[in-house]
């Protein structure tokens, strides 16, 4: 099965007085990335990560948590394939660990193939095949071989080159049970928060890295969008970001170039050159200060432009922006962390004002309008590029009842506001294929460690026993309703 195209679309049909429902063939899924909840680290050969150096680090993550056991799902994946067969979801986003599949990559060349990493991942897909759950597989969500950022990591391009390469094994691997395979997790995160921040690994703080690390990753995108298409040719080739609906508090032209800006940074400095094939001409004016950009060579951008056969879209919150007028502090809620050094390079005059309403346990604002807003957005100035909402969810402080239950009422009310909003984008024809939850499990939450629980699931970090919390049963109900709706809770 592929995810199918859906064309007449009609979601008014009422199952119940107030209902609504997602269109037939629509992909109801889960997401999770390899790092936050495979363990086994030291296991099948697997090498270390920037994120295992990253979490052995003193005072990087929450707690001093690490990866090392995670939520143990390289042993007991089979129970959490049967999990959600049990909630009759049809798809699942994984990402393949990249130090599992060449252990001893370096810069100049991939080194063998790993057939012990490969088995992992084939039998977890095999696994998913036979309970009639379709896989999505992300080739990286952040854990890159240490070996290449000893080399320069994503600032070196020989990085983008060897990703290209390891692509090709695993979507060839993989294939045909695999058809979908989505070249980059969130690369906004792995440049900026990775090099320029350095919240997350490696944890550089090198503002002119980040640009450059931002180019290497298109050009990853783009060299193994070629590899997989070449290697595959009925693979679909995605590639999922973490765009920002950048707005005003007031809506003031005064706070446009705020908007601008952070536009550019979050959104069209990867948009534009992916499906457009070229950068944006006000980023690199923004960024002048920091770096010329001669790190794009000649030919560079038309490697870049490989347009996704699904664009994945992962929208969490709102990023409001004001232009900051320098007589008082600068607010700096913009839902990444307390930094000593900004992700946001050439932003100096903007700032991001705390918003008042409900906020998640991570800090973020609750707006489902955003979501879509982004898909109206790409839609408009992408038509005829499929969509999908690769992640979507929320962090509540969750607790066991006394009734061995988990009543997480605000994530089912997080949920519900948000597939309507993905709704109100496909009733004005936006072309979007699925939805995945963000998270089947309570996992490791990067530079927060254990302590914020994004599951449906919930995990006892003691005995790693599995519960499915209220919100599990209440997707589950959506999913095997056909995707209806209801009006309440
Ligand atoms: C996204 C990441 C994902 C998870 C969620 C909460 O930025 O892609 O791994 O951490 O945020």
């Amino acid at each position: 099965m592929v995810f199918t195209s859906v064309d007449a679309v009609d979601t008014q049909q009422q199952d119940e007085p107030g209902g609504r429902r997602f269109p037939a063939n629509f992909a109801w899924g889960s997401a999770t990335a390899a790092y936050q909840i495979e363990g086994a680290v030291a296991e099948g050969g697997r090498t270390p990560s920037i994120w295992d150096t990253f979490s052995h680090t003193p005072g990087k993550v929450a707690g001093g948590d690490t990866g090392d056991v995670a939520v143990d799902h390289f042993h007991r994946f089979r129970e959490d394939v049967a999990i959600m067969r049990e909630l009759g979801l049809t798809t699942y986003r994984m990402s393949v660990a990249w130090p599992r599949i060449t252990p001893d990559v370096g810069p100049d060349d991939l080194g063998p193939v790993n057939q012990q990493g490969l088995a992992f991942y084939r039998a977890l897909v095999d696994e998913l095949v036979a309970a009639g759950i379709e896989p999505a597989v992300t080739l990286y969500h952040w854990d890159l071989p240490q070996a290449l950022e000893d080399a320069g990591g994503w600032t070196d391009r020989r990085t983008a080159q060897r990703f290209a390469e390891y692509a090709a094994v695993v979507a060839t691997a993989l294939a045909p049970d695999v058809q979908t395979f989505i070249t980059l997790n969130e690369p906004w995160c792995s440049a900026y928060l990775g090099y320029a921040s350095g919240v997350h690994a490696p944890g550089r703080q090198e503002p002119a890295s980040a640009l450059s690390a931002v180019h290497h990753l298109n050009l990853a995108h783009g060299l193994a969008s070629s590899a997989i298409r070449a290697a595959v040719p009925t693979a679909r080739v995605g590639l999922t970001l973490n765009l920002a609906w950048v707005h005003s508090p007031a809506g003031e032209t005064a706070d446009d170039d705020a908007v601008r800006r952070v536009d550019g940074l979050q959104n069209r400095v990867f948009l534009d050159p992916v499906l457009n094939g070229r950068y944006p001409a006000d980023v690199l004016a923004d960024t002048s200060e920091v770096t010329d950009w001669s790190f794009v060579l000649d030919g560079d951008l038309e490697l870049v432009h490989q347009v996704p056969d699904v664009l994945g879209v992962n929208y969490y919150s709102p990023t409001v922006v004001r232009q900051w007028d320098g007589d008082r502090p600068r607010e700096t809620a913009d839902g990444h962390g307390d930094t000593s050094a900004t992700p946001w390079i050439g932003c100096d005059g903007v700032e991001f004002p705390e918003q008042p309403g409900r906020h998640t346990d991570m800090g973020w604002p609750i707006d489902p309008r955003g979501l879509t807003e982004l898909l109206l957005r790409l839609h408009r100035e992408h038509p005829g590029v499929d969509l999908m909402v690769t992640e979507n969810g929320a962090a509540f402080p969750d607790v066991v009842a006394a009734d061995g239950q988990v009543h997480d009422q605000d994530r089912v009310d997080y949920l519900r506001d948000h597939l309507g909003a993905v709704l109100d984008a496909i009733e004005v024809g936006a072309p979007v294929r699925g939805y995945f939850l963000w998270s089947l499990l309570d996992n490791f939450e990067w530079s927060f460690g254990y302590s914020k629980r994004f599951g449906i699931v919930h995990i006892d970090y003691d005995t790693l026993v599995r519960t499915l919390k209220d919100s599990a049963h209440w997707y589950s109900a959506v999913v095997k309703a056909g995707g209806a709706l209801p009006a309440d809770g």
